[in-house]
């Protein structure tokens, strides 16, 4: 029996392998959906499979993700050998780690089904980036410039295009340009070893130059230089010293290696404003590479959105912000400091970890306090919250959800409930115009106990949106912190005497 049955297993597992054979792997939007178990064959069916690995809900895969779509649509238009396949690291953990893939988004060309030395593609931010990335990687990376009219030309392409000046363009050093120029496929490359282009220049030795709409804007001697080194240069220069933030420039700036970001908010028709942009100017070159400069004008409705979300209001202005990129904390200068010195300062504080984030919040409302329902902000929660001698039951509210407003008459119950219990407050917060800093999840709307006796304690409430329950919930936790601070308290005391015991024993 017990043999029929291990017969069975593995004559089902057999099968299902071999069904398995012959299975198309499965995709979408013309892109494989690999897995552990298709992985191997989809190697050996493409002989370049370029695989994106990436967690679906992280903000930066999501960017990543939708070029990645544009990009298979493309390559398939194009009757491309090259296909794409998706690995969800949530989902095929096993497969991930086994290819030694450690962060996401990550972007890797496996060649002639060899699955142990990848290709690493920097990961790209547009759609026609990864094209250019793989087009580069077959053919000359940069176009040959021979000649003025054809210098001209290359330099219509884009707004910053990079040439190399090279005069032997078969020496090794050149090699390290294609290379560059191969990972970054979002700029225009020229190579070019013509005499007259040097003198152009100005230029007698191997150089990169930067060239801004039509002018020669920075410029790198090779020399010795990796491909490292130049891709740094690249990346950290090609933006200008301050950005306007507009439809055309948004994406370059979201998608900048630089990850700090100061953006100043004001409006270009104010008088003030030349003084101001001149002063931010000359901040920004001393801290080129290490901080962007963003200037939005806040008289341009169509920054709207942007201005949305750093809550700045048109009266606001002028006003600066730094944000990490990286994890989107943001932190504010006083508006009346926005001369060099105090910017530079601020920037430094910042890069050197000193700078405290800022927290949003409302103006404290006026009779915050007076109606049963407290109304709290940025400013009052902690100290209404975290009240050693006070029950805190607080609704975490957006004010556009529906879901929040049908709880507000049931929040206006429950004051009333307990309307004559001195030690227990019922109020509420605009998490969209306040922040605060505890961990509140994603969900709204909310609600949180903070029980007395425990300044740190946060319970969340997760019963039915009824008088009755929340009641019960609150005070069963109310009761669980008295009796867990006496217990407590026990606990201390008894240590205390311990040590005192102790100490006599000693003496
Ligand atoms: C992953 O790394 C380990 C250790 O370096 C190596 O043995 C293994 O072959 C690598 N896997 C792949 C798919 O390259
Ligand atoms: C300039 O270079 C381009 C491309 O190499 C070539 O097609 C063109 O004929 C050249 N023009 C002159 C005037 O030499
Ligand atoms: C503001 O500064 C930027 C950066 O220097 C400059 O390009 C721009 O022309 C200035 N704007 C005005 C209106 O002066
Ligand atoms: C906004 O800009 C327009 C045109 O540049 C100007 O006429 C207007 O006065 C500006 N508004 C404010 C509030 O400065
Ligand atoms: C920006 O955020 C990242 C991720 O949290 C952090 O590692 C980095 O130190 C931050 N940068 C600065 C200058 O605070």
């Amino acid at each position: 029996m017990k043999t029929n049955v291990v017969l069975c297993l593995s004559m089902c597992v057999y099968l299902i392998g071999a069904l398995d054979e012959r299975e198309p792997i499965p995709e979408e939007n013309n892109i494989l959906t690999l897995t552990k178990n298709n992985f191997k064959r989809a190697l050996q069916q493409h002989d370049r499979l370029l695989v994106h690995f990436y967690a679906p809900l992280s903000s930066q895969s999501l960017g990543t993700i939708l070029e990645f779509r544009k990009a298979a649509s493309a390559l398939k238009d194009a009757e491309s050998a090259v296909r794409l396949g998706g690995v969800d690291v949530n989902k095929e953990k096993q497969l991930a780690a086994s290819l030694n893939v450690t962060s996401v988004p990550s972007l890797l060309l496996y060649l002639s089904g060899d699955k142990h030395n990848p290709v690493y593609c920097p990961v790209l931010k547009s759609s026609s980036s990864i094209l250019t990335w793989l087009k580069r990687r077959d053919g000359p990376s940069a176009d040959i410039i021979s000649n003025f009219t054809h210098l001209e030309t290359f330099m219509d392409e884009d707004e910053l295009v990079v040439l190399g000046l090279f005069k032997d363009l078969e020496g090794e050093i050149v090699k390290v340009f294609y290379e560059v120029a191969i990972d970054v496929a979002d700029l225009p490359f020229g190579v070019t070893g013509s005499l007259e282009i040097f003198s152009k220049y100005d230029i007698s030795t191997d150089t990169v130059l930067l060239i801004r709409k039509h002018k020669p804007d920075e410029q790198f001697e090779m020399e010795k230089s990796t491909k490292e080194d130049l891709v740094e240069f690249i990346r950290q220069h090609e933006m200008k010293l301050v950005t306007e933030y507009n439809g055309m420039t948004a994406s370059k700036i979201l998608n900048s290696v630089v990850q700090n970001h100061l953006l100043l908010f004001i409006n270009k028709a104010d008088e003030g404003f030349k003084d101001i942009n001149r002063t931010f100017e000359t901040t920004a070159e001393k801290f080129r590479g290490k901080v962007l400069f963003v200037m939005v004008d806040v008289n341009e409705t169509r920054n709207g959105r942007i201005m949305e979300y750093f809550r700045v209001r048109v009266e606001d202005a002028p006003v600066v912000r730094m944000v990490n990129l990286s994890d989107n904390v943001q932190f504010q200068l006083a508006s009346d400091q926005l001369d060099k010195h105090s910017l530079s300062e601020f920037c430094l504080n910042y890069l050197e970890g000193k700078a405290k984030p800022k927290l949003q919040s409302e103006p404290i409302p006026e009779n915050w306090d007076k109606q049963p329902v407290k109304e709290l902000v940025g400013m009052n929660f902690e100290k209404v919250a975290f009240n050693y001698d006070k029950n805190v039951i607080i609704l975490f509210y957006a004010p556009w959800s529906r879901e929040s407003r049908v709880l507000f008459p049931l929040w206006e119950e429950l004051a009333q409930h307990f309307s004559d219990n001195e030690d227990i407050v019922v109020a509420e917060i605009d998490v969209t115009a306040n922040d605060i800093n505890i961990h509140l999840g994603e969900k709204y709307p909310s609600i949180k106990l903070f029980p007395a006796l425990y300044a740190e304690r946060v319970v969340p409430y997760s019963g039915k949106r009824k008088l009755k329950d929340i009641v019960k919930f609150m005070e069963k936790e109310i009761k669980k912190a008295k009796r867990d601070r006496a217990e407590e308290e026990e606990l201390r005391k008894q240590y205390i005497n311990h040590h005192k015991a102790a100490e006599k024993e000693e003496l």
